[in-house]
């Protein structure tokens, strides 16, 4: 089977060489440049990672098809157009630690070349072999239009204060997990594992993202943003409803049946305009603050390892092995402790 290091040669390699049209350049320079300014690429290695794990006979010098990169990177091309129009929708001027592309060019442009990078992301999901690839595009078309579902309750909760931490779930299910889940089980489909580990596979992506979507929250309000590559407080500003928000309106509603005020306090702060620069540092700190007070970061964390964890319950029950549990700990323990 692959190693880690194997397949992180060939993740580098796949997207040091990748290539869209030339021409119009206005249209296809921002796909260049969301993938040259780079990312985790968590998805593409997901995908490569349940691909390996299902061929066990693969050795360091037998090649991946391109039936398998093409799909791979597909998922990565799919997650970096999300990226495009949610920069715009978010106001976010920061992505990557580099200008988003609605304010590098305009936000027209984001739109199309947003578009475009959809249509090259379809384009390499369909060189799947034959044998599978009615699965994945189903898969695939299924996940993609989620993913749309969870940015518009996204949206929809900017302007409720009313959201429960069950919609809250729902919602990140759709935005963030089921590409986590997909890319897992794309690669599994690729292998062409058996069904049940297909799911097993689907399940731990799920978990994964959930984690990983509670550690977005986290980060956009605790992170450092050199580091994380978006700008700090920006779900506050923006009246997001993050697991902080819906964790810390429970935490204080529960603080307050002993007497207090801290829910009004909550709101208060989250609810406070701000306009200058100095305002909104001013009200994301009074938030964080908050957050601090309730204890909601430290419950954040213990959040993203119980999902974690569960997404790991999902893969033990396959008898993998110890060895390929192992490699799929060692990518769950890099999601959870990350800072980016
Ligand atoms: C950002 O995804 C959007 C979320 C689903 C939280 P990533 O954190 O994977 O972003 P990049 O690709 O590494 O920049
Ligand atoms: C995830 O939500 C975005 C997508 C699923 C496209 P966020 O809006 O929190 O992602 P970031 O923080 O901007 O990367
Ligand atoms: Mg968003
Ligand atoms: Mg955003
Ligand atoms: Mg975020």
């Amino acid at each position: 089977m692959k190693t880690d290091k194997q397949l992180d040669g060939a993740l580098r390699s796949l997207f040091d060489n990748i290539r869209f049209p030339e021409e119009p350049a206005g249209l296809y320079d921002p796909l260049r440049y969301m993938i040259r300014i780079g990312g985790k690429r968590i998805r593409p290695q997901l995908c490569l990672l349940a691909y390996a794990l299902f061929r066990k006979a693969d050795d360091a010098r037998t090649p991946i098809p391109e039936s398998v990169l093409a799909p791979a990177e597909a998922l990565e091309v799919f997650h970096s157009f999300t990226l495009i129009h949610d920069d715009i929708m978010d106001r976010s001027p920061l992505r990557r630690g580099e200008p988003t592309v609605w304010k590098r060019w305009n936000p027209d442009t984001a739109i199309l070349s947003g578009d475009v990078m959809l249509i090259e992301a379809y384009k390499r999901m369909a060189k799947a072999p034959a044998s599978v690839l009615d699965d994945v595009l189903e898969l695939f078309s299924r996940t993609a239009a989620q993913v749309c579902e969870g940015q518009q309750y996204d949206l929809e909760f900017e302007s409720r204060e009313d959201v429960t931490m069950a919609e809250y779930e729902q919602m990140i299910g759709l935005k963030t997990a089921v590409l986590l889940a997909c890319s897992a089980q794309t690669g599994a489909l690729l292998a062409g594992a058996p069904e049940d580990a297909c799911r097993a596979m689907y399940d731990y992506g799920y978990s994964l993202g959930m984690a990983f979507q509670v550690a977005d929250d986290y980060l956009d309000a605790f992170g450092d943003q050199k580091v994380f590559g978006k700008p700090i407080g920006g779900d506050i500003l923006n009246a997001k409803k993050s697991w902080l928000t819906i964790h810390a309106l429970e935490k204080a509603a529960q603080a307050d049946r002993k007497g207090g005020d801290t829910e009004r306090r909550f709101r208060a702060a989250f609810s406070a305009p701000a306009t200058d620069e100095v305002g909104k540092a001013a009200k994301v700190e009074a938030v964080c603050a908050l957050y601090r007070e309730l204890g909601v970061h430290d419950d954040a964390c213990a959040e993203i390892l119980r999902y974690t964890a569960r997404g790991l319950e999902a893969v033990e029950k396959i008898r993998l092995g110890p060895v390929r549990l192992q490699m799929l700990r060692r990518f769950a323990d890099r999601l959870t402790g990350r800072a980016k």
